[in-house]
């Protein structure tokens, strides 16, 4: 079979292994994950990024330290196993702290060892067995849910353009769309989630361009969604994030969809530093702006979007070009990593289980209904 160049991890019996994202265009290196704290480092190193694949990581870092290379872990208890699952997934959420999916990862593979130790007769065996096999199932589950996603959001922004009377300006009823950092095959275990809409798009014949923004300062957009781009053969154009307004203007741009780290109750978003300018300037354009992330990034948890903690990277990431300093010395640096979009400028918050409703007064999403309705 030809290699994936786009398989960000790589998992099978108990061995893991991430694509080191830092490296790509260029070269294609897998690094071995063989314990949490591995996995811990690789996170924070962004070796791997991307809200969905940093909770698929977890979750199979978790599976790795279970199998313990093949010999399995010893426990005195089950007691002892099901503290072991929950300090091993609390430790690995404090890698990076604004995507949620890790946490939900935690949460649910906790659920799953604390109901399979209420099973009568159960072992720390047992537990860990159905730990692992949630655990290696998230992969999977991930692909499956942003193919969902994919075909619920092309679906979604072919209709919000028809409704602004636009579906027949293009020839053959195709539209242009713009992204903003990586969402697809690389931020997931594979396909994508905004870059999935992307994909679908143009599986349906629909995509006249994607518009791919770079992503200052780490360049997600630039070096690796023009990568996954122009890998699919799909017609794309690379913009500086600050072109993206003036694009708009031109009437290049018939929708934009993004991904996410974070979705709170109200629909506020969570995504990579630039993406509330991009919705400020969808919605002077009326043009209209998807967040595409499936259910694994809702938090209903939170009420708004200023509870969420928003990480801080290294300043190097702006005064440094390549390794070697571009900036003179002694300027402050301010680099969130991540921004918030205001649920009201967000026309649809796309899942894998359909759009999340949305009230018509207040414009805010229903986010904690949807998932208490699952
Ligand atoms: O810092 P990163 O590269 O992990 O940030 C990634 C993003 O902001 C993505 O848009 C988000 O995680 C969704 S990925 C499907």
């Amino acid at each position: 079979m030809p290699e994936n160049k786009l398989q960000a991890i790589k998992y099978a019996d108990g061995q893991l292994q991430l694509l080191d994202q830092r490296l790509l265009p260029y070269e294609t290196v897998y690094l071995d994950v063989p314990d949490p704290k591995a996995a811990w480092q690789q996170i924070k190193d962004m070796v791997v990024r991307g809200a969905p694949a940093i909770g698929v990581t977890g979750a199979l870092a978790l599976a790795v330290h279970l199998i313990s290379g093949g010999r399995g872990k010893q426990y005195a208890s089950v007691q002892a196993c099901l503290d072991d699952v929950a300090s091993t997934m609390d430790y690995l959420v404090t890698s990076r702290p604004t995507a949620v999916n890790l946490a939900d990862s935690a949460v649910k593979l906790k659920a799953v060892a604390a109901e399979a130790a209420a099973q009568q007769g159960a072992t720390a065996e047992t537990v860990t067995a159905a730990v692992v096999a949630a655990a290696e199932a998230t992969l999977e589950q991930d692909i499956a849910a942003n193919k969902a996603i994919g075909a619920a959001g092309a679906a979604a922004l072919l209709s919000a353009v028809a409704a602004r009377g636009k579906a027949n300006a293009r020839p053959g009823g195709k539209v242009t769309v713009l992204t903003h950092c990586n969402t697809g095959s690389l931020a997931t275990a594979g396909y994508g989630t905004a870059l999935g809409v992307v994909r679908a798009l143009h599986e349906q014949g629909r995509l006249e361009r994607c518009y791919a923004c770079e992503t200052r300062p780490y360049n997600q957009g630039a070096r690796l969604t023009a990568f996954e781009l122009v890998h699919d053969g799909l017609p794309a154009t690379l913009l500086v994030d600050s072109a993206a307004a003036a694009l708009m203007a031109q009437g290049k741009v018939d929708a934009v969809v993004v991904g996410a780290d974070r979705v709170v109750a109200n629909g506020d978003t969570a995504n990579k530093i630039g993406t509330f300018s991009h919705a400020v300037a969808a919605a002077a354009h009326g043009i209209p702006f998807f967040v595409a992330a499936p259910t694994t990034t809702l938090d209903a948890g939170l009420a708004t979007g200023e509870e969420i903690e928003i990480e801080q990277r290294p300043a190097e990431e702006i005064t440094h070009f390549k390794g070697q300093r571009v900036v003179v010395e002694g300027i402050d640096v301010w680099n969130p990593c991540f921004d918030v979009t205001p649920g009201r400028l967000v026309e649809g918050i796309i899942t894998e289980e359909g759009l999340v409703p949305r009230d018509s007064g207040s414009g805010s999403h229903k986010v904690a209904a949807f998932m208490a309705a699952r």
